[in-house]
């Protein structure tokens, strides 16, 4: 039994004028969740649409001539709400249906002048792709979020899109708000990605569509290639690394986007099922992009069972069934170089995972995690030590050795949703539960994580 209760407290939907219906609000007070430990996970389960793409196909449809259809839209997940409400202030209409979103694209130049500051929410992947559009408006705009997103740095798109022409006003620490004085055309530009990170690279690839030449990324480490792969764009290979090129004034062709389940979050529910023994869980859907589905071949060098059944393609993307067994784990994990930048948004499962097996954990070369919703390397490494480990931790990593008896405990989310769910999975799988707090931040990418954990236990 836990040594405490969940202080369960006030959390309100409402409605907002978002095109889509309601916006999760997250009210004044935290929301804390009790955990407890789980018997066989079973059953079958699908995740949210995968946010990468559902941003992706926003803009994309968006700044289509036409009537775009998006399916699997993952309507509730607050992160994927703050790219429509930006695109909806920007004078773009949309029309809801059941399974389908219409976005009625108004083409390259069809954006108008946001009549109040545009609202990237937590979103990272809002901001920094957005502002690649807005630097090629003829306008000024200003964008920017909610504390952890003002909090991030900034520069890294700065740079590029002030090379191209636009002038970027941000804070003195070059973070946001950002005041956007776009230009059209941009200058095309060569531009050699100084940091591994697939936002950077498609805000460069979104101005460059504004440009007045070929603009050309050159990413030396592999990232998520969703942008590239969406707007159809000539990808040379250079290995280890591609040159990928975009022809400004391009015409973008509406289209209809089949959004599969998003992999990182299905992560999550893959760890719970490996963990606990005699599991079985089925989850359906999921989007296997190899530059997304890396984190299935680590859990398997774990030996996790994993099997994908009904591999299929679906518009852009690989998409296929899993199935996931419980698994007695062992072996180690050393994740450092181009692994890292595959695998950045599972490391904290991948860390919690480990802990589950037999050897030892080892991140390095990943100093961007401290970059993230919450500086994740201090999260992981304070929360882990709460399991009882013993962490050694680095600016860029950190380290631990894996071991049995490892207790439940009170663990902080620091507003990081995938920190609430690595560690909502370490809570059902020690023998005394635990506690999340502030676990509604969940919300920007798993609306509904919590119940849909606790559905499958006992089914
Ligand atoms: C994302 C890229 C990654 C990732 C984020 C989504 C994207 O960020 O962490 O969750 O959709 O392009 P970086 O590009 O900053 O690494």
């Amino acid at each position: 039994m836990l040594p405490y209760e969940a202080n369960v407290l006030t959390f309100e939907k409402r409605s907002t004028d978002r095109c889509l219906g309601v916006r999760i609000s997250i009210l004044a007070s935290p929301v804390n969740r009790t955990l407890t430990t789980a018997r066989a996970l079973r059953g079958t389960v699908s995740v949210p649409a995968d946010k990468s793409i559902a941003h992706r196909a926003l803009l994309i449809s968006a700044l289509a001539v036409g009537d775009s259809e998006i399916e699997g839209f993952a309507a509730d997940a607050a992160d994927p709400q703050s790219t429509l409400g930006c695109l909806k202030a920007l004078g773009i209409r949309f029309t809801p249906s059941s399974l389908n979103l219409t976005v009625h694209g108004s083409g390259l130049h069809g954006l108008r002048q946001p009549t109040r500051s545009l609202d990237a929410g937590n979103s990272g992947t809002t901001i920094r792709l957005l502002a690649g559009v807005l630097a090629g408006q003829t306008f000024v705009s200003t964008i920017g979020g909610d504390e952890s997103l003002n909090r991030r740095p900034m520069k890294r798109i700065i740079d590029p899109l002030s090379e191209m022409g636009a002038r970027i006003e941000a804070t003195e620490g070059q973070t946001a708000p950002l005041t956007i004085h776009g230009t059209c055309p941009l200058r095309a530009v060569e531009y050699r990605l100084p940091v591994a990170s697939a936002q950077v690279k498609s805000a460069v690839l979104f101005a460059g569509l504004f440009s007045d030449g070929m603009t050309k990324v050159i990413e030396r480490t592999p990232t998520r290639d969703h942008t590239e792969r969406m707007l159809g764009l000539k990808v040379i290979e250079s290995p280890p690394g591609k040159v990928i090129e975009v022809q400004g004034g391009m015409a973008i062709q509406p289209g209809r986007f089949i959004i599969p389940g998003d992999i990182s979050a299905a992560a999550f529910l893959i760890a719970a099922a490996l963990i606990v023994p005699g599991s079985e869980l089925r989850l359906a859907g999921i989007g296997l992009n190899p530059t997304r589905s890396r984190i299935l071949d680590v859990f398997r060098s774990l030996g996790g069972d994993i099997q994908i059944t009904d591999q299929r393609v679906v518009g852009s993307e690989p998409v296929g069934d899993l199935v996931v067994r419980g698994s007695s784990l062992r072996g180690s994990l050393d994740l450092r170089g181009d692994l890292v930048a595959e695998l950045i948004d599972e490391i904290p499962i991948l860390a919690v995972t480990a802990a589950f097996s037999d050897g030892s954990f080892a991140v390095e070369d990943a100093s961007e995690l401290r970059l993230k919703e919450s500086d994740r390397i201090h999260a992981l490494a304070t929360n882990l030590r709460k399991l009882g480990l013993d962490v050694e931790e680095y600016e860029d990593g950190f380290a631990f050795q894996a071991k049995k008896g490892l207790t439940g405990s009170e663990f902080e989310s620091y507003g990081d949703h995938r920190i609430a769910m690595a560690f909502g999975i370490a809570g059902i799988g020690v023998p005394n539960g635990a506690l999340i707090r502030n676990s509604e931040c969940v919300d920007i990418s798993f609306p509904g994580f919590w119940e849909k954990l606790q559905s499958v236990q006992g089914t």
